[in-house]
């Protein structure tokens, strides 16, 4: 596939895709999202690839779903086109992704950002979900997985007003992992996102599994559906390997499987 809407980088054993519709603030029309979940899928069956970074531009992450793409659609052909299940597409990703944000992230980009793993925030970076601007609400995810991240007072007012999070605000909710200076951002990401790929690629997508299962389950099937996971990392060549270099004091070599 030939990609028009993104830019794709492979850096040692990180993928990284940048959204690339400057002239439309990275709006995810159709032809962007399906760009990305092949782009994802591509990397997600590599074996060289143990981490994705995803990002924008320093002015937008992204401005949500396109809605001049979506303004004269009646509800069938929403539900037929079904444009919001590529959200769902990357959420099946199993690699670990980080995000990294500066300016706008909002609506169906904030979304997205919130499927990612990590959320790398520039201080200039801006968190909302306005759709409640345009008539609507939230339709990838939003209601849900910022409630989860933010805690239901302030999802309900980033929700019902618009209101848009600054960056350091969204670090004190917990959207955010760390606010970085914006000439910093991307970089402080990649270094991040190279730091995780030197990982035993195994222990990395069992334990990402193992963490997103925290928001499907209650606490007592949540820590069985670890403790299996935790068992089936010992039928691993790498966690062999992990634990005879930690009594050797030498570096593993891991060889993701
Ligand atoms: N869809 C389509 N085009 C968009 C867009 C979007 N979500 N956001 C911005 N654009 C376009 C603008 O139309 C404009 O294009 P033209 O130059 O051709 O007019 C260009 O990007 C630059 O935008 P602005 O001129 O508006 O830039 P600004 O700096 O004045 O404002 C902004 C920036 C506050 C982000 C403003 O663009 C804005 O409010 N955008 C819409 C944000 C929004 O409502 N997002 C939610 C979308 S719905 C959704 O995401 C549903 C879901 O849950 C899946």
């Amino acid at each position: 596939m030939t990609y028009e809407n993104i830019l794709v980088f492979r850096e040692g054993a990180v993928g990284r895709v940048q959204l690339n519709r400057p002239q439309a603030l990275n709006a995810l029309n159709s032809a962007l999202m399906t760009e990305l979940v092949d782009a994802f899928r591509e990397f997600d069956r590599d074996p060289e690839i143990r981490c994705l970074l995803l990002h924008g531009n320093e002015r937008a992450f992204g401005a949500g779903a396109d809605i001049k793409e979506m303004a004269d659609m009646g509800a069938i052909d929403m539900y037929s086109r079904d444009h919001i299940s590529l959200w769902d597409e990357v959420a099946r990703i199993r690699t670990p992704i980080v995000a990294a944000v500066s300016g706008y992230c909002l609506g169906g980009a904030l979304e997205l950002a919130m499927i990612c793993d990590i959320i790398v925030a520039s201080e200039t970076a801006k968190f909302g979900q306005p759709e409640i601007n345009i008539g609507v609400l939230p339709g990838a995810g939003g209601t849900q997985r910022l409630t989860r991240a933010v805690g239901k007072s302030l999802a309900m007012e980033m929700v019902l007003t618009g209101r848009m999070l600054s960056a350091d605000e969204a670090r004190a909710a917990g959207l955010v992992s760390r606010v970085v200076p914006v000439e910093a951002y991307l970089s402080e990401a990649q270094r991040l996102a190279a730091e995780i790929a030197s990982k035993s690629p195994v222990a990395l997508r069992l334990a990402k599994e193992a963490v997103l299962q925290s928001f499907e389950s209650g606490l007592a099937g949540g820590l069985a559906y670890e403790r299996r996971l935790f068992a089936l990392a010992f039928a691993s060549e790498d966690q062999k390997e992990g634990m005879q270099a930690f009594a050797a004091k030498r570096q593993p070599e891991w060889k993701g499987r």
